[in-house]
């Protein structure tokens, strides 16, 4: 039998670029691609092998780019289509790989299709969008919420029918169901992946598709007023149905056709759920449902290893893992859990069995950020501002230098800087031996070095106090993972007796291992080869 070729995504680690903060080239504040092909020699330094670009595609900007007017072209304040060329052949010059953001479950409502779609009930792209006449007694036609708070429908005076928005009512949801609206989104992957992209983040793909009859969301028992709204409602209709799979095969089926390509779905649910996916070796669907689950999980061993054994458990056989553990959606590691454990944090999403996506920033360990209410600028905040769930903190621009603006740019930036950004920034890490972004090279260079850490398999030890231990195995090279999740010094019992060659990494200052961790320590030991 033929070995199965490992894909490139298998070993790789992805990278994720948030433009609007990356570089700014032409000093309005604001990141663009030129300034990220600036920057092509520190991500290829980093040691990854792929950047996933937020969406770079001509927007209002309501939400930030997730909103888009046009797919086939390039917002100006990003560039435009030979900025892009120029961007996809210096990625590739330095051997990296290219993914875009797709966003196909809305668009903006300025998008040509959308203002189609509006502008009269017999419009031939009114069935493009989700439209609904209003419930029998009047109002809204159901009772789902939005993800960023209040109702999913919004009101359209002129031709008397509601519209469906699963986000911001400046993204009216398209209707999945028509096919004209597949075929043209067909033509949008073609488009990208004509141009050389090595694939794509999908967004939000497990909403796509909603049920034909529309029915209530059930109530969510277990919601406070504390957290979103969106959480009040179970999301059983208006997510996850059976056609959105088929749609995700036939993404599949057509990136297929263009060779390596990858496709990263971002889904939002519990693993048995999750792992469905990746869908049937004969039909598969995305290569990567985009696992969110360490972003979720309390930070303590017990949690984590619960979290990385249901998620093990629930792949299919032919399912590859991944992990991610920041994003511009999410609050930044660092502040969740402090700079030590943020070490930890990286050495434990470099060593699991999967695809690690890394967020931009998180290299420098960048934690809480201080927005003046006048500076914040994401919508999420603004529906609700109460829950403090505002994503400008995870959005700041990158920190390079201790010159003005941080090297970011010539002018101040959309967004402030993280307030410590003197002192952490890029040049001032490189400097420092001890530094997270050192840190992080290391963890990254050894993960090449040891496909053990790749490709390896994964067996996790039994439960142990504060401590996670697993040990990576690949052609005769065994490694094992200690990481200390608490504030105390353990000295971990199992495999007491294993022999250590080799502490290959540490979150601390490198020793010889006695047998004990320190407080907030990892360490990555080389093992003998079992007798
Ligand atoms: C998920 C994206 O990551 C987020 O930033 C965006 O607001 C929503 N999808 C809507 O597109």
């Amino acid at each position: 039998m033929r070995e199965r070729q490992i894909p490139w995504w298998e070993r790789g680690v992805i990278y994720q670029i948030y433009p609007r903060s990356f570089q700014d080239s032409n000093d309005d504040g604001i990141g663009d691609l030129a300034g990220i092909e600036a920057r092509l020699d520190y991500v290829a330094a980093l040691g990854v092998d792929a950047i996933w670009l937020s969406p770079i595609y001509p927007s209002p900007m309501a939400d930030f780019g997730y909103d888009v007017a046009d797919y086939c072209d390039i917002d100006p304040i990003f560039g435009d289509l030979e900025a892009f060329d120029r961007l996809i052949a210096a990625v590739h010059a330095r051997g990296l790989k290219l993914l875009l953001d797709f966003v196909p479950n809305h668009t903006s409502d300025r998008h040509p299709w959308f203002i189609e779609s509006r502008s009269s009930r017999d419009n031939p792209k009114r069935d493009w969008y989700i439209w609904r006449d209003p419930a029998p007694g009047g109002g809204v036609p159901n009772n789902w919420i939005s993800d960023f708070g209040g109702s999913s429908w919004e009101w359209d005076e002129a031709t008397g029918q509601y519209y469906l928005h699963a986000f911001l009512k400046e993204q009216p949801d398209l209707n999945w169901r028509n096919p004209e609206v597949r075929a043209a989104m067909s033509d949008v992957l073609h488009f990208w992946l004509g141009r050389g992209v090595d694939g794509f983040r999908i967004d939000v793909l497990w909403h796509i598709v909603k049920h034909q009859a529309f029915p209530d969301n059930p109530l969510n028992p277990d919601w406070t007023p504390d957290v979103t709204e969106r959480d009040r409602l179970l999301q059983h209709f208006s997510t996850d149905q059976p056609e959105a799979h088929e749609i995700s095969a036939e993404m599949r089926a057509l990136a297929e056709d263009y060779g390596e390509r990858l496709l990263v779905g971002e889904i939002f649910l519990p693993a048995e759920r999750h792992a469905r996916w990746y869908g049937t070796p004969e039909r598969p669907q995305v290569h990567l449902p985009f696992n969110f689950h360490l972003i979720e999980s309390p930070w303590d061993a017990a949690h984590l290893r619960a979290v990385i054994e249901d998620y093990e458990a629930s792949l299919p056989g032919f399912g590859w893992p991944n992990w991610v553990i920041g994003s511009h959606d999410a609050p930044r590691i660092a502040a969740r859990i402090g700079e030590a454990q943020a070490r930890v944090a990286a050495m434990l999403l470099l060593t699991l069995r999967g695809t690690p996506t890394l967020y931009e920033g998180d290299e420098l360990g960048i934690g809480h950020v201080t927005i003046p209410p006048e500076r914040m600028r994401d919508p999420q905040h603004f529906r609700q501002p109460s829950l403090n769930i505002g994503r400008d903190r995870s959005r700041t621009p990158m920190p390079w230098d201790a010159s003005p603006h941080a090297g970011f740019s010539t002018c101040e930036p959309w967004l402030p800087l993280n307030d410590d950004w003197p002192t952490r920034n890029v040049a001032a890490q490189e400097r420092d031996p001890g530094s997270m972004l050192n840190f992080y090279r290391h963890l990254l260079a050894l993960r090449r070095a040891h496909p053990a850490l790749s490709v390896g398999s994964f067996t996790m030890e039994k439960a142990e106090g504060d401590v996670l231990s697993y040990v990576r195995q690949h052609e005769g090279e065994r490694l094992r993972v200690l990481l200390n999740l608490g504030p105390e010094p353990v000295q971990p019992l199992t495999r007491q007796a294993e022999s250590v060659r080799d502490v290959l990494a540490s979150t601390l200052q490198a020793r010889p291992y006695d047998g004990t961790l320190l407080p907030d320590e990892g360490l990555i030991l080389s093992l003998a080869p079992e007798a």
